[in-house]
């Protein structure tokens, strides 16, 4: 007899949140009878096909495939620092959780590294060719195909969620932020980590138009006190904040020559004094 899949007893349906049953290589919903293809051992739990915005994220997600593959691109100099204290922020966020999904994880580099710090990991994304790879690269963690704002799993599935740049281009954040609480386990932790408008740069591009013209309607920046008011709408009453300053160019020109324990102080510090104008917001949240 086969292995279970192992999110066997995870999924539900995105059209009904029905019970999905896998036993039998496909992913039928036990209430209305949808059945969703298996790909390769990966559920694509999307309704229908997604077209142009499919594309879209393909395009986007190829420029992160390209900076994260090619280590010796000089832009890799300036990222490694970033992605190092990345980690550290998540995995301080994720205190004490054991199976956590990586939300918009792409194709789960990041999953992957956590994984490695004793996580087990599920990735979500809306990108199939993100997916499909990501499953090829790392066989040791879960991956289905899904949309942040109906996402295909059962209630209280996991001790922890991740998002790191990825909600910038949900357009219906609230929903997201709900259906992150219902797939939490009560206690569950939500790490939240995307561009913060109030950055000097990121306040820069965004007055200048500089990502917003492409996909205008992308929130593509958060700011502290919006996003903490959509994360209280959704149910996660007290979050805890802080900012990851390190790849603000003019203060840490290479991140990556610096000692990561001194470049995450340096950090700290800044954020402490300056919280609100971080380069990313970090945003650490529990589920009551
Ligand atoms: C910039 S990439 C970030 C990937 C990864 N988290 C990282 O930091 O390397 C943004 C990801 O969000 C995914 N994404 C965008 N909208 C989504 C949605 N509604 N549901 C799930 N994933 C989504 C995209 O497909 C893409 O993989």
């Amino acid at each position: 007899m086969s292995d279970p899949h192992p999110l066997a007893g995870s999924l539900a349906c995105p059209a009904c949140r029905g019970d999905v049953d896998l036993a039998a290589g496909a992913a039928t919903c036990t209430r209305c009878a949808k059945a969703y293809p298996v790909v390769h051992g990966v559920p694509w739990m999307v309704e229908g096909h997604l077209g142009a915005e499919d594309d879209h994220f393909e395009t986007v997600s190829l420029d992160v495939i390209h900076y994260i593959n090619h280590h010796k691109d000089p832009w890799r100099l300036f990222t490694r620092g970033v992605e190092e204290d990345a980690l550290a922020h998540i995995l301080a966020g994720l205190d004490g959780s054991r199976r956590v999904l990586d939300l918009g994880g792409g194709p789960g580099f990041y999953a992957d590294r956590l994984r490695q710090a004793g996580k087990e990991m599920v990735v979500c994304d809306l990108a199939k060719h993100f997916v499909m790879k990501g499953s090829l690269l790392f066989p040791q963690q879960s991956y289905a195909m899904g949309d942040a704002t109906t996402l295909p799993f059962r209630d209280a599935s996991f001790d922890g969620v991740v998002c790191f740049r990825s909600m910038i281009y949900v357009k219906d954040l609230p929903k997201a932020l709900k259906e992150i609480h219902r797939v939490l386990r009560p206690g569950g932790r939500l790490c939240f980590m995307d561009r913060n408008r109030w950055s000097p740069l990121h306040w820069w591009k965004y007055r200048t138009g500089q990502y917003n013209s492409t996909i205008g309607e992308f929130p593509f920046y958060f700011t502290q006190p919006d996003l903490g008011r959509k994360l209280e709408a959704a149910g996660f009453p007290d979050t805890r904040w802080t900012g990851d300053h390190v790849c603000f160019p003019l203060l840490f020109p290479i991140p990556s020559l610096m000692k990561p324990g001194l470049r995450l102080k340096a950090s700290q510090a800044l954020a402490r004094l300056l919280p609100r104008f971080s380069f990313y917001l970090v945003a650490h949240a529990r589920k009551p």
